[in-house]
């Protein structure tokens, strides 16, 4: 626990630059730990002389070996999952790096305070825009639980979403709440940005991701984007795989 006073010298990151300047040089303090999490998911205060946030570590160390998720780390699949959701431009996910921490190398997410306001069980089911993207974000990274814990509605009217360590499997298990679109038309902004992704998965994005993900895992990825843009519809659950996260909130 940090016994330091807050320097009133110190202002959250303006913009994104500061945000991963902030993550990538930041002095970490650990403050707790989420006690439901299933693997160790840290949360403290990171700072550097001038900028200091809130933020989540999960340490690699940390991770509970899942059997469907054989290779890479959880860390790497969420550091891939904010690639992506940059290479969109719909800032799904925060800012995120992957990094050296005090219990080794990990992720390290700037930390957003969602609108307490909010009544998650209502909002997951609101024809939102930006919950929309985030549907198409979440068949892009295979997300296999976009429960409503994982969805955090801002005070500006901005969406988070967060816990991406069970994304980019090569099997489908798409499980999330915001089956509100399935099988209707893709709006023409998310054809343009898949379209756009396609293109940079088959390129430098393809290439970032292949530092965290198995070559099969970007493969499938490209896939999961070509497909999109072939039905040029939001996907449906198959029935071959539970299609909601349990627990769903
Ligand atoms: N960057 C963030 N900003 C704000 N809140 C966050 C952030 N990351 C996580 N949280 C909150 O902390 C909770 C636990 O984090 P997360 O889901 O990432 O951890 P986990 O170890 O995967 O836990 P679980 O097994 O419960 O899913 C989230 O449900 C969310 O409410
Ligand atoms: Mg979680």
């Amino acid at each position: 626990m940090s016994e330091q006073p807050v320097d009133p010298d110190l202002r959250p990151p303006a913009d994104d630059a500061e945000a991963n300047q902030l993550l990538t040089e930041g002095v970490i303090d650990v403050e707790g730990r989420m006690l439901d999490a299933s693997n160790v998911t840290l949360v403290g205060a990171i700072r550097t002389d001038t900028l200091a946030a809130e933020c989540v570590y999960k340490p690699v160390a940390g991770e509970r070996p899942l059997w469907d998720f054989p290779d890479g780390t959880l860390a790497g699949r969420e550091i891939s999952a904010y690639l992506v959701s940059e290479a969109t431009g719909w800032q799904v996910v925060p800012p995120t790096v992957l990094r050296e921490g005090p219990f080794g190398p990990g992720m390290v997410q700037l930390w957003m305070d969602g609108d307490p306001d909010v009544d998650l069980a209502a909002f997951v089911r609101r024809d939102d825009p930006a919950l929309r993207r985030m549907a198409v974000f979440d068949a892009v990274v295979n997300n296999a639980d976009r429960k409503g814990g994982h969805i955090i509605p801002m005070p500006d009217g901005h969406v988070y979403g967060v816990d991406h360590g069970i994304c980019f499997s090569v099997d489908p298990k798409l499980r999330t709440l915001l089956w509100r679109w399935a099988g209707t038309p893709l709006p023409a902004e998310a054809v343009a940005v898949l379209e756009r992704l396609a293109d940079e998965l088959r390129d430098e994005l393809g290439e970032q991701l292949h530092e965290h993900l198995t070559r099969t895992e970007v493969r499938c990825t490209q896939r999961r984007v070509a497909e999109l843009l072939r039905t040029g519809r939001h996907p449906e659950p198959s029935g071959e795989w539970p299609a909601l996260p349990w627990p769903p909130f």
